[in-house]
C-alpha cells in the first residue's frame, strides 16, 4: 500500500558548515510590495506540511519554553514574537482552485487570523486559470500570492507546471502578466535556477518578474535536475540580487542561524527562507532572532538550544493543535447540509487516519537526535491510534526525567522528514 507521508528523499548531502559572518546579521525586516515583514525570515512552503497547524506551531514555536504556556500566548505576542516573518501555504494547484466549490476551496485555503501575514501559493500553466485563482486567493484575505516555479514532482511538470515553466520563458510572461492584471495584493515568484545545468534562466526570469511589476522573487538555488542533491549554489541568489532591485529570498540549505547570516554575507539577499530545517527544529527562526540580538548588543552571538522539557510540550502542543483542529472541522462540518453528515462517517474516519498518521510524523521528526530516540520511533510508528502515541510519548520523558541521558545531541532531520509532501515529489 501507498504510503501517504513518504516519497524520495531529500536529505542534506555532507551539509557544509558556516562560521558567523563578523558583520552581517539577517536584516530585521523588508517589505514586499505595502506589506511589511519582519524579521526577513519566511517558513518555505512545503507540501504536507505546512498546513494551518504547523504554520501557527511555527509562529508559536518560539513561546514553548518551560515558563510559558502555549494557552497563554496571545496572537499580538505571537505575531510579535515569533522569530519568523512570514508564512506560506503548501503549493495549491490553481486548476483545482477554479474548479472546486466554495466550501472545499475554504478547507483549503484555511487560516486563522494569527497567522498574518500569510502567502498562498499557487502552481498551474494557465494564465486565465492562476489570474482566476490569484483573485480567489486575495478575496479569501490572503497578504501576499506567490506563483511556484520550482515543484519538480512529474505530474506537476507533465502538465508545464512547476519547474516545468522553466523551460518557457514567454508562457511564464504570460502568467505574470495574467496574475498580475488580477491582483492588488503583493505577487511574488518562488523558483528554481533552471531546468539543468546546460539551461539556467534564474537571472532572466528574476527581471522579466521585475518587469511584469512582481512585488519579490524567492530563489531555491538548484536546478530541477539538482532534486535536493549537493549543496544550493548560492552564488545564483547573488547574481539574482545583483540583477534586480525587488527583494530577493534567498533559499536553500540553511539549518543554523550561522547558515541564515552566512547566506546573506554571501549573497546579499534582502530575507532568508527556510524549509527542511523547520519541522526538525522548529527553533530556528527564534534562534536566529536570538543569535542576531544577541550580536548586535554583545558583538557575540548566542542562541537557546531546545531543552527535553521544551521538546516534550512541542510533541504535546503539536499534538494537541492536530486534535483541536479536527473538532473545528467537524464543527464546521456538522453546521452544513445534511447530505455532507451523511457521508460523514467516512470523512470523519479519514481525518483521524490523518491526524495519527501527522503524530507519527511529526513525532519522529522532532524526537530525532534525542538519546534513544529511535525506540520512541519504532513504538510511535507501531501504534494504532493518537491515544497510544501519546502513551508512547509520556512513558519516554517520563523515563528521561528519571534517568536523564548523558547528553543530549542537536536535533537532525530525519528521513522521513525529508521524505514527506508526497504530492510535491515523485
Ligand atoms: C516535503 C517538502 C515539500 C515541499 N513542498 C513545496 C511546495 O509546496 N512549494 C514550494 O515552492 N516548494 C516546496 N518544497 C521546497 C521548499 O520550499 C524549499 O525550496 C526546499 O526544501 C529548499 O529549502 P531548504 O534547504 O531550506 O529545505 C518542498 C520541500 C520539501 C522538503
Amino acid at each position: 500500500m501507498k504510503k501517504r507521508y513518504t516519497l524520495e528523499q531529500k536529505r542534506w548531502d555532507s551539509p557544509r558548515e558556516h562560521a558567523m559572518p563578523e558583520h552581517t546579521r539577517v536584516p530585521a525586516s523588508f517589505t514586499i510590495g505595502n506589506v511589511k515583514i519582519a524579521p526577513a525570515t519566511v517558513l518555505a512552503p512545503m507540501a504536507g506540511v505546512t498546513d494551518t497547524v504547523f504554520r501557527r506551531f511555527i509562529k508559536n514555536a518560539s513561546q514553548f519554553t518551560a515558563e510559558v504556556n502555549a494557552a497563554d500566548v496571545t496572537e499580538e505576542t505571537t505575531n510579535q514574537q515569533s522569530g519568523c516573518g512570514l508564512i506560506m501555504t503548501e503549493f495549491t494547484s490553481a486548476d483545482g482552485l477554479s474548479r472546486m466549490r466554495e466550501t472545499k476551496r475554504k478547507r483549503y485555503l484555511t487560516y486563522y487570523d494569527d497567522e498574518h501575514p500569510i502567502s498562498a501559493q499557487l502552481f498551474g500553466s494557465n494564465p486565465e486559470t492562476l489570474a482566476d485563482s490569484a483573485r480567489i486567493v486575495q478575496d479569501a484575505g490572503f497578504d501576499l500570492v506567490d506563483l511556484n516555479l520550482g515543484c519538480p514532482a512529474k505530474r506537476v511538470v507533465a502538465c508545464n507546471g512547476g519547474s516545468g515553466l522553466l523551460k518557457d520563458l514567454p508562457q511564464i510572461e504570460r502568467i505574470f502578466r495574467a496574475i498580475r492584471a488580477a491582483v492588488t495584493i503583493p505577487f511574488t515568484v518562488k523558483f528554481r535556477m533552471g531546468w539543468n545545468d546546460k539551461h539556467i534562466v534564474c537571472v532572466d526570469l528574476a527581471r522579466m518578474a521585475e518587469d511584469c511589476g512582481l512585488n519579490a522573487c524567492a530563489l531555491h538555488a538548484r536546478t530541477r535536475e539538482d532534486g535536493y542533491t549537493g549543496q544550493a549554489r548560492w552564488e545564483y541568489i547573488a547574481a539574482v540580487k545583483d540583477a534586480v532591485s525587488i527583494p530577493v529570498i534567498g533559499n536553500g540549505d540553511i539549518r543554523t542561524p550561522e547558515d541564515a547570516a552566512a547566506m546573506v554575507e554571501a549573497t546579499h539577499c534582502d530575507a532568508v527562507m527556510i524549509g527542511r530545517t523547520a519541522p526538525a527544529n522548529p527553533w530556528i527562526f527564534r534562534q536566529i532572532a536570538q543569535y542576531t540580538a544577541s550580536k548586535e548588543a554583545t558583538g557575540v552571538g548566542t542562541y537557546d538550544h531546545p531543552t527535553d522539557q521544551d521538546r516534550y510540550r512541542m510533541i504535546r502542543t503539536y499534538f494537541q493543535m492536530l486534535v483541536d483542529e479536527i473538532a473545528l472541522e467537524e464543527a464546521a462540518e456538522a453546521a452544513r447540509a445534511e447530505a455532507i453528515i451523511a457521508s460523514g462517517q467516512i470523512a470523519r474516519e479519514q481525518r483521524h487516519r490523518d491526524c495519527v498518521g501527522k503524530m507519527k510524523q511529526f513525532a519522529s521528526w522532532f524526537t530525532h537526535g534525542v538519546p534513544g530516540g529511535s525506540t520512541l520511533r519504532k513504538q510511535i510508528f507501531e501504534s494504532k491510534n493518537g491515544d497510544t502515541v501519546l502513551a508512547a510519548i509520556e512513558r519516554f520523558f517520563e523515563t528521561r526525567a528519571e534517568n536523564p541521558p548523558l547528553a543530549a545531541t542537536e536535533s537532525e532531520p530525519d528521513e522521513e522528514l525529508l521524505t514527506a509532501g508526497a504530492a510535491y515529489c515523485d
